[in-house]
């Protein structure tokens, strides 16, 4: 060999390793596209038929979260507010002075498969058996009061999220998220303080004055996030969302899978509760547009978004 051809040789030696690199690498990024490690992921196909689903809006409150004058005003109507955005925004500056950032459920990632369980608190759950299958899921995410104890084999044993406003909180495990759900700015000054002095102030029902729950386990859902539930999803029908609704489509955000349990009404058509008797026979669903909400959870079991079990 001539030095120069050597040269040449070693030039397109490297042209080719560098090819086969790059190639490789794009390669492995292809095998990389799977939006999460479930056999289907949320995130895929159906979430373009579905256009409602709105990832840039925040579940959950952060220090830093801006939530704009226009969702506030949207807000403040629900459990009739008579304070100000500042008043809101000190509030919120409070809040974040006593509680850690949430635990950042992020978007989905190609190597995990994050599959959650929202119970409801039907009637439709009694003697279901859905126990196992319930505890089976990463996130179990239960709503306001809702038993466990005695109800195990058709409610399950795992809690990981607790849903609740002031009105409807109980006492937690340490390994429990509280999810609080603010209707109005008492809300805030309540989580805060049931940590904290305590809580005296007053409101349509008894509200415990201090709880037992997990500091670092506080998850405040965003009132931009409730505002979006209500326009988007449900098209501004009723005055507000239920709990349950818009914890159904919390789910929708942070996991790659969702399975329904105990919404809806039982097989006779009754709305009641699996773990009390309802007194007035024809429970309707208050300010919540209960009937819409429950036909748009029908129709994302039909597009294979959610996985419904309906009970007996
Ligand atoms: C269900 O799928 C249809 C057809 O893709 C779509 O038009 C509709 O918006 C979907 N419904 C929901 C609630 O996502
Ligand atoms: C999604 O939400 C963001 C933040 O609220 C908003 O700016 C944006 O317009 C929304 N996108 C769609 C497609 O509605
Ligand atoms: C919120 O608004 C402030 C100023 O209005 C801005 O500096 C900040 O970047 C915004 N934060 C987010 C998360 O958008
Ligand atoms: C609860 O968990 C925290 C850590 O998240 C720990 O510091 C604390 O000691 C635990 N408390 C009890 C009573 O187990
Ligand atoms: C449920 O519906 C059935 C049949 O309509 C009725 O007999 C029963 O009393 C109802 N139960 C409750 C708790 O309302």
């Amino acid at each position: 060999f001539t030095f120069p051809s050597l040269l040449v040789l070693l030039l397109a030696l490297t042209t080719v390793i560098v090819f086969l690199k790059s190639d490789l690498t794009n390669w492995l990024r292809l095998q990389d596209q799977n939006p999460c490690a479930c056999e289907k992921c949320l995130s895929e196909d159906n979430l373009l038929a579905l256009h409602r689903l709105n990832h840039s809006v925040e579940p959950f409150l952060t220090a830093n979260t801006n939530v704009s004058a226009d969702a506030f005003r949207w807000w403040k109507r629900l459990q009739h507010e008579q304070r100000d955005f500042n008043y809101y925004k000190s509030t919120v500056h409070k809040l974040f002075k006593l509680f850690p950032p949430v635990v950042d459920y992020g978007e989905p990632s190609s190597d995990s498969c994050r599959t959650c369980a929202v119970v409801g608190n039907s009637a439709n759950l009694k003697g279901s058996h859905y126990g196992s299958l319930i505890d089976y899921q990463d996130v179990v995410m239960r709503m306001n009061t809702a038993p466990i104890k005695n109800y195990e084999s058709d409610v399950g044993t795992k809690t990981t999220h607790r849903v609740m406003y002031p009105e409807s909180a109980m006492d937690l495990d340490n390994s429990t998220h509280l999810v609080l759900f603010p209707f109005k700015i008492n809300d805030l000054k309540w989580v805060i303080q049931a940590f904290t002095t305590g809580f005296y102030g007053r409101s349509y029902a008894p509200i415990k004055s201090k709880i037992k729950a997990n500091k670092n386990l506080v998850m405040v859902v965003n009132p931009a996030f409730m505002r979006y539930v209500h326009e988007i999803w449900l098209k501004k029908k009723g005055d507000y969302p239920s709990t349950g609704f818009m914890a159904l489509i919390l789910a929708l955000h942070i996991c790659d899978e969702v399975s329904v349990f105990g919404y809806g009404a039982d097989n006779d058509g009754n709305w009641s509760h699996y773990f009390e008797t309802l007194k007035r026979k024809n429970f309707k669903t208050g300010p919540h547009p209960g009937k819409h909400e429950y036909a748009l959870i029908h129709e994302l079991a039909q597009n294979k978004t959610i996985r419904l079990y309906k009970g007996w």
